[in-house]
């Protein structure tokens, strides 16, 4: 794991094997950020040539490299672009951002100097956390070694007031994040039900969280008949892992639902092949509740924080359920099973039934819930439900404020005839595919009692990139919503 460290060394004497720079777009050209002063001078004041023989413009997500032969203790530097922001108004995504694709573009360098914009303990948290995103590689099942290494060590040039405690606060995050996509990364083979309760509870009790797991057995006496129905198909069963986290001085409690489909086949409702080979990151909601509540933890916030990972396996067997099939869920309601493949709503509900016993605030449920989400908004931007128009709207500021995309979407009443059964309470489908995003958020609100404050963050696109790195985020697993999830409970902390 990469490690950070602040200086405030001038960048120009910083001894290191790589320094990084900002540079803003302008009318005038492109002009070097604040954080690389002193520089120009030790290059003999070719800094302005060297950007423009390089065609550099100063575009955000830009890097350009070149050598300093010399001029100053760090071999290369590393020029990457921050856009036209006028000086103090920098938005902390793009420092993220840019911090992030320059230590990516350092993989094979042991030690990198980041000489951004970081005056104020806020930019020195968004360098941090974007440079250690950048540093992740998930290199578990690689045996050749001919990847170059991320970066190890990572030195933030900076001297601003509360620093220190923002670093501090970026390590706690990253270290999340980390995990969680090492999580999603993971193949299903290496991670199941059962074993992903392990990890919760070994690490979970080591950040001091209080952790409980029940088994099949405990699931099915317990009366979770969501996940006993999607766990039932598959020869490693299902388990529901309660983290706990509490704060003498809190005066609020949180409520986190995460859907933890280690793998999601569809069931007997098959998923087309195509569909299928990235289901192994149908846990990234569950993943992103366990990220939080660690770093609620190890950053004692003041707040009291509950998360729930529902876990199961979603597979085609004897022992499967099957589409028509009815069970009871831990509320009571019955639920019609038209189509196995939507079984995210049908482990969440039975977490969220859960969770109404902690009595808490506010309950938000995180999930790759529905390939519609992807149509509506991308494959970047999360969806965000509530049964409270004020509390989507905290959210999703919880989000922006971490730089997540996430937008509030309605849930429209007319959606709930849809979802209408012909022999139980209510189905998991409604007849058309339009509005599905919206609809699998109805079914939920279906089992949140009115005056309980409830979201859903629909995640199914931002939780994998199934594209080419860019910024902070590498391909494949994220750890989205894990950081939106740690800011909203400091919104909440006192
Ligand atoms: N895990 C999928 C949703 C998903 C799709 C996540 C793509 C990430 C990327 C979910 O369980 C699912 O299969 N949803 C179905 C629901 C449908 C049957 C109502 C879908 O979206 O097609
Ligand atoms: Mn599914
Ligand atoms: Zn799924």
């Amino acid at each position: 794991m990469t490690t950070v460290r602040l200086d405030s060394t001038a960048p120009a004497s910083i001894d290191t094997d790589a320094l990084i720079i900002g540079i803003h777009s302008g009318p005038d050209g492109p002009r070097p950020a604040s954080g690389a002063e002193g520089l120009d001078e030790a290059l003999g004041g070719k800094l302005a040539a060297t950007l423009g023989a390089l065609g550099v413009k100063g575009k955000p997500g830009e890097i350009a490299k070149f050598p300093t032969f010399g001029a100053l203790p760090a071999p290369v530097v590393v020029a990457v672009g921050l856009g036209d922001a006028p000086a103090g108004d920098l938005d902390p995504e793009t420092l993220r951002r840019a911090a992030g694709a320059a230590v990516r573009a350092l993989a094979g360098t042991a030690r990198a100097a980041v000489a951004l914009p970081a005056g104020t303990g806020g930019e020195t948290g968004a360098v941090a956390v974007g440079a250690l995103l950048g540093a992740y590689d998930f290199t578990r099942y690689r045996t050749n070694g001919d990847r170059p290494a991320p970066v190890a060590e990572l030195t933030v040039l900076s001297g601003a007031e509360g620093g220190a405690e923002a670093l501090a606060r970026a390590e706690v995050l990253a270290a999340s994040v980390t995990l969680v996509r090492d999580l999603v990364n993971t193949p299903p083979s290496d991670l199941w039900p059962a074993r992903f309760a392990e990890i919760a509870e070994e690490t979970g009790t080591e950040a001091g969280l209080s952790v409980e797991v029940l088994d099949e057995k405990a699931l099915r006496e317990g009366g979770y008949g969501g996940i006993v129905a999607v766990g039932q198909g598959s020869a490693r069963p299902p388990r529901l892992v309660r983290l706990a986290y509490s704060h003498p001085e809190a005066d609020k409690t949180l409520a986190f639902v995460g859907k933890g489909i280690t793998f999601d086949s569809g069931g007997l409702s098959l998923k087309p092949a195509a569909a299928m080979d990235w289901m192994k990151s149908d846990m990234g909601g569950a993943g992103a509740v366990f990220g939080a509540l660690l770093a609620i933890a190890r950053l004692g916030l003041k707040v009291n924080a509950v998360g729930y990972l529902c876990l199961a396996e979603n597979m085609p067997s004897g022992t499967a359920q099957r589409p028509s099939d009815v069970f009871t869920s831990y509320s009571g309601k019955t639920v019609e099973v038209l189509d196995t493949d939507a079984e995210g709503r049908l482990v969440l509900i039975d977490g969220i039934g859960r969770a109404l016993e902690d009595a808490p605030d506010v309950i938000v449920d995180v999930a790759t819930l529905t390939g519609a989400q992807i149509v509506a908004l991308g494959w970047r931007t999360a969806g965000v439900m509530s049964n409270d128009d004020a509390l989507r709207d905290e959210v999703v500021r919880a989000a922006a404020d971490q730089g997540e995309a996430a937008w509030g979407m309605p849930l429209p009443e007319e959606l709930r005839k849809g979802l209408d059964s012909a022999v139980a309470d209510i189905a998991n489908l409604q007849p058309e595919r339009w509005g599905s995003m919206l609809a699998a958020g109805i079914f939920l609100k279906e089992f949140v009692p009115d005056g309980t404050r409830w979201a859903h963050i629909d995640m199914a696109g931002p939780g994998f990139n199934k594209g080419e790195a860019h910024g902070y985020t590498p391909k494949g697993g994220t750890g989205a919503i894990t950081r939106t999830l740690v800011g909203l409970a400091e919104r909440y902390a006192r």
